[in-house]
Parts: C-alpha cells; sequence; structure tokens
C-alpha cells in the first residue's frame, strides 16, 4: 500500500509518499518521497505563528510540495493531453471556494498530471491552527475525490508518538503499558497507552507548552526565533565552560509543580522567573549561556519527575517521547541518563531529529496504522479540529 500524506497544522507545509508492506503493527514501511517547507522566515517578524498567514503559505506551497514528493516517488505522471472531468473541476470549485489560488493551482495540477499509483490520502485533522488545517484537509478532500482514493484524518500528536517509535524501517515491538510524553510549540501532556490507539490523557500544561516556554525564553537571551533549537544548541556547545563557571551555584530557577501530586505542568512561572532575572540587561555571553543551562534544567527535572512518578503509578514499560521538543539534546541526554540509572528495565523512545519536529511521514505511518485498524471515513466528514485529543471520548 502506498500512501501520500499531507500535514498543514503549523508553520511547516509537508507531504510524503511512504509505501508500506505488511500489517500494521509489524508493517515495514519504506519513505519513497518527503517534501517539506518550513514558513519560519515569513513568521519570524511576529514572534510566533501567525495563522491567516500559515493558512496563506500553505495554500501557495502545497502544490509544489505534492509535485516534489510524487516526483521523488517516482510517481509523478504528466498526463498526454490536459483534461478534467467536469464534475471533477465543480468537486474542487466548491472544496477549494475558501482558497481560490490553490484551486486555480490545483485545477492546473490536476488537469497536467495522471492521479498516481497511491493506495490512501492521509491528512492531519488536528490539533492544530484550524484555518491551517482546512487547507491540507481541502487539499486532501479533493485528491480522494478526483483520483477516488479513501481518505484517513490523522490526529497529529498520535503522528509524533509513531514517529517516536519508527526507526526509518518499523515501528517498535511496544510492551503495554506505555507512557506518551508529547512536548511540542502547543503540548505539554503525558497519555498513559494500553494499547496502541488507546489513549487516556493523565497529565497536561496548565498554561504554557514547553516548546513556546523555550521559545519565548530563547527570544528573552536575543536568541532569535523560534529560539528553542538555538537555545537548545547553545547549552550544547558550552557545557564545559558552564560546568566551570562559579555563577551558575547562585542562579536558581523555580521548578514550577515539580512537588505537586498530579501529573500536570506550569511553566509560564519559569518564563516569568527568567525575564526578572534578565531585568531588561544586556547580559553578557556568559550569563546568557547560564541562564539558558537552568532553564533546560528546571524544565528537564519536571518533565523527569513526572514521567518518574506516572512510571511508577501506572506501572509503565515503556516510555515515549514525542514532538518538536524532543528534538533538545539535552533534553534526550538528561532522559537517558536518568532512566538508565532509575529505570533499567524501562524502554525508551526517542524520534530521530528530522522526524521530531514536524513532517509527513508521520502522519503516513499513522494514517496506514489507522487504515488497516479501523473503519473508513468518508470524504464529507473530515473536519478541521484544532483542539482534537488523543484520548476517544465516546458519544
Ligand atoms: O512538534 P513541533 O514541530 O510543532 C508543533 O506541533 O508545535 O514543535 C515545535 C516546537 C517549537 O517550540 C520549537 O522551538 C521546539 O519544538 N523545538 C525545540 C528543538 N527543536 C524544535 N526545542 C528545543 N530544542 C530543540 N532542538
Ligand atoms: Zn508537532
Amino acid at each position: 500500500m502506498k500512501i501520500l500524506s499531507i500535514e498543514t497544522s503549523a508553520d511547516e507545509t509537508a507531504v510524503s509518499v511512504v509505501q508500506v508492506d505488511g500489517d500494521f503493527p509489524t508493517a515495514t514501511y519504506t519513505i519513497l518521497g518527503n517534501a517539506l517547507f518550513s514558513q519560519v522566515d515569513s513568521h519570524k517578524e511576529y514572534g510566533g505563528i501567525y495563522p491567516t498567514l500559515a493558512k496563506r503559505e500553505h495554500a501557495k506551497t502545497l502544490p509544489l510540495m505534492l509535485t516534489n514528493a510524487l516526483k521523488e516517488a517516482g510517481l509523478l505522471k504528466a498526463k498526454k493531453t490536459p483534461h478534467l472531468e467536469p464534475d471533477h473541476l465543480s468537486v474542487i470549485n466548491e472544496t477549494l471556494h475558501r482558497e481560490p489560488g490553490l484551486g486555480k493551482a490545483m485545477t492546473t495540477w490536476l488537469k497536467a498530471n495522471e492521479p498516481p499509483e497511491i493506495d490512501l490520502i492521509g491528512v492531519t485533522s488536528g490539533p492544530g491552527l484550524e484555518p491551517a488545517l482546512w487547507v491540507g484537509i481541502n487539499l486532501a478532500k479533493i485528491l480522494a475525490l478526483v483520483w477516488e482514493k479513501p481518505i484517513r484524518p490523522v490526529n497529529h500528536m498520535e503522528g509524533h508518538l509513531l514517529a517516536s517509535v519508527f526507526d526509518g524501517k518499523k515501528l517498535a515491538p511496544l510492551e503495554f503499558p506505555a507512557l506518551g510524553l508529547l512536548i511540542s510549540g502547543g503540548h505539554t501532556e503525558l497519555d498513559l497507552m494500553t494499547d496502541w490507539h488507546t489513549y487516556t490523557c493523565i497529565g497536561k500544561t496548565r498554561d504554557d507548552a514547553v516548546g513556546e516556554a523555550f521559545d519565548k525564553v530563547a527570544r528573552m537571551l536575543g536568541l532569535g526565533y523560534p529560539g528553542g533549537p538555538a537555545l537548545d544548541d547553545l547549552v550544547i556547545k558550552n557545557k564545559q565552560s558552564i560546568e566551570n563557571n562559579d555563577a551558575r551555584s547562585g542562579l536558581k530557577l523555580p521548578r514550577p509543580m515539580l512537588s505537586s501530586n498530579d501529573l500536570d505542568f506550569s511553566f509560564s512561572g519559569l518564563k516569568t522567573a527568567v525575564r526578572y532575572l534578565i531585568n531588561d540587561r544586556d547580559l553578557t555571553k556568559a550569563e546568557t549561556i547560564i541562564i539558558a543551562n537552568e532553564f533546560v534544567d528546571a524544565v528537564s527535572e519536571v518533565l523527569i519527575k513526572k514521567c518518574h512518578s506516572a512510571i511508577d503509578r501506572y506501572g509503565i514499560k515503556s516510555l515515549i517521547i514525542g514532538g518538536g521538543v524532543s528534538a533538545s539534546r539535552n533534553i534526550k541526554t538528561v532522559f537517558l541518563n536518568y532512566f538508565k540509572t532509575n529505570k533499567p528495565n524501562l524502554k525508551i523512545y526517542i524520534p530521530d531529529t528530522e522526524l521530531a519536529t514536524d513532517n509527513a511521514i508521520m502522519i503516513a505511518l499513522t494514517a496506514g496504522a489507522k487504515s488497516q485498524t479501523e473503519p473508513p471515513v468518508a470524504v464529507q466528514d473530515i473536519v478541521a479540529n484544532g483542539n482534537l485529543a488523543l484520548e476517544q471520548t465516546d458519544g
């Protein structure tokens, strides 16, 4: 089975083609094509993702990403004579009436290219920015209708978790109960997994997400936007000098909710504490490094403590860390070291760096898994849901 997947939940426009051989969860995956465009430069001046702009950029970039992914997969074939059935034209016009630019581009695209030999279309339906999600969903809908292919909506956060257990070929044979720690720009949550696709949210942030805190603190430290990766790098590159710096001992940031009995998080106080610490001063390079390091330590300590509590409480056998912040080399190292000593039997899954941040491969993995385990979904039933939760609540 070949899956074409589309991801537009935030500021990454991504399309991939993945071949799946065999049945979930023991299938083998081959990445045939992977196209990704980051809009980060467009959002820089706003210091965060600007939803209207994200939507516009997705609409502008998607046809090219589609071409690139299919071309790389060897599945792009030009029609001998460009044409499109009249009822297909009306499907495009109806579905994309709010994105006339994309409608026009896709009309040209679909007139020019043969339907590719794919078997399923996967698309992120949430959580994320609804205007951005709709662009990807509407594109997926017209492709499904014009090409007459099944379609599968995917939860972006489930995509992150599957990406974490994916080794480039296969999904790990997970031992349950597993614990999912999702740390991204919009999420910080702990999910208990009693089986594949079976989630109960057992803790989450009450205010900022970890990625958001990383980005905001990085901005205060003059590290640009989105500063999470820059802050992480700065700490990694200066580990030696940090350890030898005496000023370090005098600096202590709070560890919010470290000792609360629940599994919830809070990061806005930590961000505010950094603001007070900087107090509008111009920091020296050494001060910047020490604050960044203490921030990373504070975040890691809280994340680890909550995971440890959840592991004990639920008898967890596997810990899956997913979402953009799982690309942090600091967090990766601290988690691996801590649990190696404190829970030597625990299996820990952390994604490869390219799969940690938003991408379409994780959407293909999830679409494939779901299509093999759940009933088909009708095109008209797919809607964007900005707050889509992992936990299924019936009724
Ligand atoms: O999952 P993701 O790509 O998008 C969302 O679904 O939100 O996560 C993006 C977040 C951003 O806040 C970004 O700064 C953070 O992940 N991030 C990192 C690193 N790479 C990305 N934070 C710390 N260290 C990194 N290396
Ligand atoms: Zn994400």
